[in-house]
This record gives C-alpha cells, structure tokens and sequence, in this order.
C-alpha cells in the first residue's frame, strides 16, 4: 500500500483580483434547452499524453494513442478532454516550456496526427480542449531566444529582464516555485530574467502589449483549427509587483531548502484578471471554454476568478478541493463533514462549481486516501460523491480505474526535476504520471514495443480497464453506471443541491432536485457500517419512494438505508400517488 505526504503544490498568493465592470462578450454559444453552454453538462477528462497511449511503440505516448482509445473514453461517458502540452518543447517540464506554440511536437506526432485525433473525437461526441502555457515559454522559444540575443532587441521586453541588486545579487529575495531565486543571470547581456518556474522556463512579460496580441493570437489559431477551448496554466503568475517589492518571509524552508514566503508581489495580482477577459473575449467568439488551473485559499478568492460580471474563467478549477481531510502526515481521509462545509460554500458563492479529485500535479486520489483495506471501495465512494455534485467535472485519467501512484524508489529513478532536486522530501510527479492501464497484459497494454517510460506498478494486473470492464463491481462499472446518470437523468443533470442530515459525522447525504424529480445520494464516508434514515416530507416529499439506481455495499428503503464500509446509495425519489 502506497502512503505518502501529500505534496504541497500550490503557489497561492494573498492578494485578491479586483473586480471589474466590463459587458459581458458577446458568445455565439450552442444552447441547449435549458440555454446552457454546451460545457456546463459536459464530462472533462484530463489526458497526459506521454502516459495514455503509444502508437507507435517508442515508449512514450502520442496523439495516436489517445485516438485509439477514443471509443474507451466515449463509452466511458466523456464529452471533452483536455491534452495537457503536446507542443514542440525541450520536455524540461514534460511540455510545460513550450518553444513552439503552434504546432505539435514531433514524438508526440503532427499536425496532421492531431486533425485526425479531433475529427475521429468528433465523430464520438468528443470535443478537445488544448493546455495553454500562459505565464511562460521555453528558454529555447524563438521570443526568448531574439530577446536574449542583447538588451536592444525588439523582443526584449517580451519577458522579465532586470538589473541585479548588486554584483551577483538578483533583482530581489522571489523564490522559483520550483526552489532557488526566481532569478537567472544572463553573462551575455549581463542582466536577470525572472521564472516562476524553471530557469528553463522564462516568465512572459504580460504588460508589454505584443505579447498579449501574440498569444491571443495562438489561441485564435488553434480555435480556427479546431480546439473548444483552452485549460489555463499558473494563471495566477502571469503578473509580477513592477516595484519587485521583496516578498515577505515566514518561518521554516521548504522542499527544496528556501525560506518560506507569502507570495504577496509574485502571485495573484489583479493584473491578472484584465487578462482573462481578453482570453475569454475570443474564446466566446468561438463557443469554446476556458478552465483554469486555480489555486485559490477559498471560496472567495475562486469567485473572483470567474470575473465579476462573468466574462472571465467559464470552468476555474476548484482546486481546494484536492485538499479537504487531511489528516497529520498528510494523508486524507473521507471526513463527511468537511466536505458537507465545503460544498456548502460552493453552493453559497453562486457560482457553476468545477471539482477536481486529481491531476498531474498532485497525487493520486485512490492513493491519498486509500487506507490499505477499503481502497476500492473509498475510490468508488469518491466517484460517486462528486460526479454526483452540481457542477461540471474534470476527471484525470486512470481515476476510473481506481488507479494509485506508483513513486519511485530511488532518486537514480526519478524524472521529474522536481523529484531530483527535493527528494527525498519532494519525490516529484512521475508517480501519478505513470501509462493508463488497459489490460493485464505486461505494461498494462500501453504498448507492445519500448518500455515505458515510466514503470507500471503490478497492480495493473488487477486494475485495468480490460479486467475492470468485465466486473460489474469494479470501479470502473461504478463510474460509468454514474457518468451515465449524469448525462441522462434530469434532477442530477439540471438539479439543485440539497444537504439532508446534516448532523450526520459519517454519512453524507443529498438530494439533486429538478422540477418533480429528486435523486438522492448517500454515502457512508467511513469505514463502518451505518445506518441513514430519510423523511422527506420538509423537502416536500412525503411519503416518498425511493427506487435505487446505483447502490454498492448498500441496501434498504428510505426510511433505513444501511451502508457498509465506504458504501453507496443512489435512489431515485417519487412521492406516493
Ligand atoms: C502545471 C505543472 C507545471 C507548471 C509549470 C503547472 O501548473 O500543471 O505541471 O509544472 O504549471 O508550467
């Protein structure tokens, strides 16, 4: 059984965006009958695509790879599915230092790879969202290279160059999201660029106005090329304090050695926020959506994300969300309420929710809250919990499979530079990157050429899509049984969220109402049994009936539905004639 401290990803400033009045863009949207945008009801899925399928068998995946699956992930019930980079880039950050924004890097396949892959996902209902790396590009870009070249090139204000604060002094105390100064010396011209991230990563610079038309510019090429939409990285690094103001420092170090500081002039300007609504502009003026990768410290902070007058993030990610239950040494647990607090304030905010359980940032969910004998069932009870909330999803591959991290042993094996540079604190991502697990066969079916590159764990052989798919008490089956749900029944669809039991410490309990229909969830977020009872007749339900659609460890009518460990129940509610 895997246990491991939850990384502490997040790079959250204090200062809160500034809300705007600006009208709303104009959208040339495709409603459906309730006028909602095609992406409100839609199911995302997060693909890695050196990790999901491999075509062409060199150990790494590719476009083709994800073609290849695309009746898998129709048949799973997903609607859009966002590619994290697939540019041409030196794969410092695994694509996240893009040199060329308008095209596809080569081992990953081509143009022509990426026609087919949208024109055959189109074909199955699925739409593609690309990954746009907005706050920097690679030290090898073409703009990083003219505006390294000397400190009169026209595209030297393209990014961050300062003067330092003395001889071998950086410009001021900023620490890289990924350790050391955010600040790289450049002999040649004898200045610092600036980096959030890697040196290998140089910070756009966002106040120039070239540079917004020319990103803007990318967006519109890949819309006029097919994409609906863009998944925005680190939006909240896109602006630095002009003043470079030094940021404050707390106690204690970090992973990679640092001070500790409140990211106050790095992170979280309201700069920001003027930048999204001339995204958003042209994303409107193409029925697409934008989804933000936002981390936020609350509710509050993520409102603002979406803009004031909602013309900025359609989808920012609720990534606090990742984060509930902790427990010291930073594991989670299901803790019902907890999360009964947080969707609660989900609701409160008004805002269209956007829950995320994992991605390739952060480890797997079946691993951060596994506790070595309910693992499959507390994979299944996750699934169930929030694919049934309000709200649109974004799911990460492999979570349907109950999938769980596979870290690397030894520092000699880690890929991740993250992982180099912190271990053994930090052991970096390579372990929730590890290939989709088709079948039981060797390297879980990624391919049947190269080895991986990165190890499948064994527990392949028991968790895959194959094995799972013949189980009708898989993970998988529960998934689909409730993606299904999702997409056809009303009150889950289009409902309102109603808490029931409230006082409840174990069992979390809701309705999902649209007009006469109710659906109601249960789920025992502990590993005992338990016992829900249920009178509707406040909600105006008397005398209801429920009729179970989807129950696992379950059993019962309304009035005692008994749960085992972890257990489910989802009953559709009538009320008596
Ligand atoms: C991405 C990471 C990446 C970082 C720098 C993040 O938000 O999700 O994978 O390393 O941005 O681009």
């Amino acid at each position: 059984m895997l246990r491991r401290n939850i990384r502490a990803w997040s790079w959250r400033g204090i200062a809160l965006g500034v809300a705007c009045a600006t009208p709303l863009a104009a959208a040339a949207a495709q409603r459906d009958a309730q006028g909602h945008a095609w992406w409100r009801h839609a199911v995302f899925y997060e693909v890695y695509p050196r990790s999901f399928g491999d075509a062409n068998n060199d150990g790494l995946g590719d476009l083709s790879g994800i073609t290849q699956h695309l009746d898998y992930l129709r048949d799973l019930g997903v609607d859009a599915i966002w590619i994290t980079p697939c540019y041409p880039s030196p794969q410092v950050d695994f694509g996240y230092d893009v040199s060329d924004y308008e095209n596809i890097a080569p081992e990953y396949g081509s143009l022509a790879d990426f026609d087919r892959l949208q024109a055959e996902a189109k074909k199955r209902g699925i739409r593609i969202i690309f990954d746009f790396v907005v706050n920097h590009t690679s030290d090898k870009h073409p703009w990083f290279l003219e505006s390294q070249a000397s400190r009169t090139n026209a595209k030297r204000d393209w990014y961050v160059w300062r003067d330092g604060k003395g001889p071998t002094q950086p410009p001021n105390n900023w620490t890289s999201i990924f350790g050391g100064s955010a600040w790289q010396y450049d002999r040649a011209t004898q200045q610092y660029y600036y980096h959030a991230f890697y040196p290998e990563q140089p910070d756009l610079n966002w106040r120039n106005p070239a540079v917004e038309t020319a990103m803007l510019d990318v967006t519109r090429w890949w819309y006029t090329r097919g994409v609906s939409g863009f998944r925005l990285d680190a939006v909240n690094t896109l602006f630095e304090d002009p003043g470079l103001r030094d940021n404050p420092t707390v106690p204690g170090r970090n992973a990679y050695g640092d001070q500790n500081q409140v990211r106050k002039y790095d992170d979280n300007l309201p700069e920001n926020h003027r930048v999204l609504r001339e995204l958003r502009k042209v994303t409107d003026a193409h029925d697409a959506v934008l989804i933000g990768e936002t981390w936020t410290d609350d509710v509050q902070q993520l409102k603002a994300y979406y803009g004031a007058n909602h013309d900025e993030v359609h989808m920012p990610m609720d990534l606090m969300f990742t984060g509930l239950g902790r427990v010291p040494g930073g594991h989670q647990r299901l803790d019902a309420p907890t999360f009964r607090r947080h969707v609660a304030a989900m609701e409160a905010s008004g805002e269209w929710p956007v829950y995320v359980v994992s991605n390739h940032d952060i480890p797997r969910v079946a691993t951060r809250f596994a506790d070595g004998r309910h693992d499959d069932a507390i994979a299944k009870a996750i699934g169930a919990f929030y694919l049934t909330l309000r709200g649109t999803p974004v799911m990460y591959y492999g979570e349907e499979l109950g999938m769980q991290n596979n870290d690397p042993q030894r520092k000699e094996d880690v890929r991740d530079p993250i992982g180099i540079k912190g271990w053994p604190t930090e052991k970096g991502r390579d372990g929730e990157r590890t290939p989709m697990q088709w079948t039981a066969a060797p390297d879980a079916g990624f391919n049947t050429g190269a080895k991986p590159w990165l190890p499948v764990p064994p527990s392949a052989r028991t968790h895959n899509a194959q094995t799972e798919g013949q189980d009708s008490s898989s993970v998988l089956s529960l998934y689909k049984a409730v993606l299904k749900l999702r997409h056809e029944n009303p009150a889950v669809r289009e409902g309102g969220y109603v808490p029931l039991n409230e006082g409840d410490p174990n069992v979390m309990s809701y309705l999902r109402r649209y007009r006469d229909a109710a659906v109601l969830v249960v789920i025992n977020m502990s590993g005992e049994d338990r016992t829900a009872t249920f009178d509707l007749s406040a909600q105006g339900l008397r005398g209801a009936a429920g009729r179970p659609i989807i129950q696992s460890a379950a059993s019962g009518d309304l009035s005692s539905v008994k749960l085992g460990p972890y257990g489910i129940f989802i009953a559709d509610v009538k009320t008596a004639p």
